[in-house]
């Protein structure tokens, strides 16, 4: 129960398709050692499962349809916490919209939605609820960056830029806001196999989805995609006190991915 009297703001705590999204299973996770959750999310529906989920784990849950990229749509939903629960302990920025192409493809509008919601409105959470930790001189925030902020997974030039972004405000904010015993971090998980991901291969490679999947999975050292209990354990251990020295840095979560540059090793490399 590492997280018994401790309150956490998810913002996309939902799942944009059926199944075990990242802010669904961090939510629960962190419920299920204790901690009291405000959800929030833009689509109504995507939050059910969300909330359903956490009444499941035993824990109060607040719902709050917020958009994180409309700083007065934010700050409304960060009061509403304060003053359902008094504090915030934990704040995961999990919003972040995927869009592929480079820049001959991509449209600037594409790049400016991306931008803003995936980049500014860490920013602006963050704007809204360090000095409600401030106050409390103790808080963590854990950003949910990428893999693709430091590695090239597919021609994503919106998505891994505004991850890379990420990656710099994490340290940035993490320096400044040391002193007031704040923690910053990220996590960068590599190839998930979250509903939002097998829902895009279903629909690109339709009968061919299980191979798909597959060479996906081949292609990890550890011979699988990770899912979102793998975010989740992660970030529950960021956020907790176990990891009280650990602030400014990124946790890697690829199943030794970006380490390697041909996948799994292949027959018989052991005995070379
Ligand atoms: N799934 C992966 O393979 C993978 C890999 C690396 C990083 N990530 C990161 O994990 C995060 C979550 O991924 P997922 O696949 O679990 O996502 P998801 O799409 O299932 O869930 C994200 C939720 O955010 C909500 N949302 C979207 N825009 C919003 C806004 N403006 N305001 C408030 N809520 C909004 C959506 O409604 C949705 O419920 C993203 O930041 C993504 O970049 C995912």
């Amino acid at each position: 129960m590492r997280f018994k009297g401790k309150v956490a703001l998810i913002a996309g705590a939902g799942s944009s398709a059926p199944g075990w999204s990242n802010g669904m299973a961090v939510s629960v996770a962190l419920a299920r050692e204790g901690a009291q959750i405000a959800a929030l999310d833009s689509n109504h529906d995507n939050l059910q499962p969300t909330l359903s989920a956490v009444a499941e784990a035993g824990a109060e849950c607040i719902p709050l349809v917020a958009d994180v990229t409309q700083s007065t749509s934010l700050k409304n939903a960060v009061d509403a916490t304060v003053a359902r629960f008094g504090r915030i302990d934990i704040l995961f920025n999990n919003v972040g919209l995927q869009a592929l192409g480079g820049p001959e493809e991509i449209s600037e509008d594409t790049w400016d939605r991306l931008m803003s919601a995936n980049v500014k409105s860490v920013m602006l959470a963050c704007k809204h609820v360090l000095p409600v930790m401030r106050s409390q001189r103790s808080g963590v925030i854990v950003n949910n960056s990428s893999l693709a902020a430091i590695s090239f997974l597919y021609p994503s030039i919106a998505y891994s830029s505004s991850k890379g972004a990420v990656d710099a405000f994490t340290r940035n904010l993490a320096v400044q806001v040391a002193p007031d015993g704040i923690r910053v971090v990220a996590v960068r998980p590599g190839l998930m196999a979250t509903p939002r991901i097998t829902q895009r291969l279903k629909q690109k490679f339709g009968d061919d989805f299980h191979q798909a999947l597959a060479d996906r999975h081949r292609i990890v050292p550890m011979g699988r995609m990770g899912d979102a209990w793998d975010v989740a354990h992660a970030v529950a251990f960021l956020a907790s006190d176990d990891a009280r020295y650990i602030t400014a840095t990124e946790l890697i979560i690829d199943g030794g991915l970006s380490a390697s540059v041909i996948g799994q090793p292949w027959s018989g490399e052991r005995n070379l």
